[in-house]
């Protein structure tokens, strides 16, 4: 972990600790210089296969492992499960989701939650968002880059962020998350990131594939007085039916 966040530092990431207070100006710069090395040597650390998203006139090729089974391994670290290597489908779901919803995305600050592989944050780019990705797994953050890098996707800022000691003080106009709203540990965490990260009248998108824990996430945000509105959207394939949670103050 060191020795990754060591190479993420010389590779230009910017590292942030809890108690760090940033301002929209010293989020981290974007690069524009191709992948460092250590994204390089991700593809023998973790399976990873091609995984195609089209919508629209919008045409990705993603690295992503191909389920749980491939990278869960013998002993799973369960504090921090390998969840982030996989593009769920609740990312895909999001991600026609941003296509096709007719907003207009030019210039929206933007922040993803729990990237992991990064289809949402890199198509709201392609839709001209200004992104800024984030993921607790390093690796998670390496493998964002590499997808936005492989499709020709620039500018978006990624840091090393923990919900659970949120160290952004940047307020975004949008916040897009898939499959994060599964733990309820994560719960008051999520909800204390979304206190400190969305701007006054910025809406959250939320996309889970119905896990239970997600219902009681968004009725405590609504008891606490936020808007949380919530529909199905389209199914793909064999996929389960991923819901639409639009959460704003
Ligand atoms: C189920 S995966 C979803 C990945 C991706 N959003 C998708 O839908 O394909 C959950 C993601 O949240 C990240 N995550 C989990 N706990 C976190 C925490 N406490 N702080 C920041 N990220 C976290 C994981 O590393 C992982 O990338």
């Amino acid at each position: 972990m060191l020795d990754t966040r060591y190479k993420m530092q010389a590779a230009g990431y910017t590292i942030l600790h809890a108690g760090y207070r940033a301002t929209g100006a010293d989020l981290p710069p974007c690069r524009i210089q191709p992948p460092s090395s250590s994204i390089s040597d991700l593809p023998s650390r973790i399976p990873l296969v091609e995984t195609a998203f089209r919508e629209g006139a919008l045409a990705l090729d993603l690295l992503a492992a191909p389920d749980l089974e491939a990278v869960i391994g013998e002993e799973p670290d369960l504090e921090r499960p390998p969840y982030w290597p996989i593009i769920w489908p609740a990312a895909g779901a999001l991600a026609r989701f941003l296509v096709t919803c007719k907003e207009d995305w030019s210039g929206k600050q933007t922040l993803e939650l729990g990237c992991g592989p990064g289809l949402p944050g890199i198509v709201a780019t392609a839709l001209g968002a200004l992104v800024v990705q984030s993921d607790y797994i390093a690796d998670a953050l390496l493998l964002a880059e590499l997808n936005a890098w492989r499709n020709g996707v620039r500018g978006i800022r990624r840091v090393a962020a923990d919900w659970r000691a949120w160290p952004l003080r940047a307020r975004f106009d949008r916040v897009l998350a898939s499959d994060v709203t599964y733990d309820r540990a994560f719960h008051r965490p999520l909800r204390n990131v979304l206190e400190e990260s969305l701007a006054p009248g910025g809406a959250a998108y939320f996309a889970d594939p119905g896990r239970p824990p997600a219902l009681p996430f968004f009725a405590m945000l609504e008891d606490e007085g936020w808007s949380v509105e919530m529909h199905a959207l389209p199914q793909e394939k064999d996929d389960p039916t991923v819901f639409l949670y639009r959460v704003g103050r």
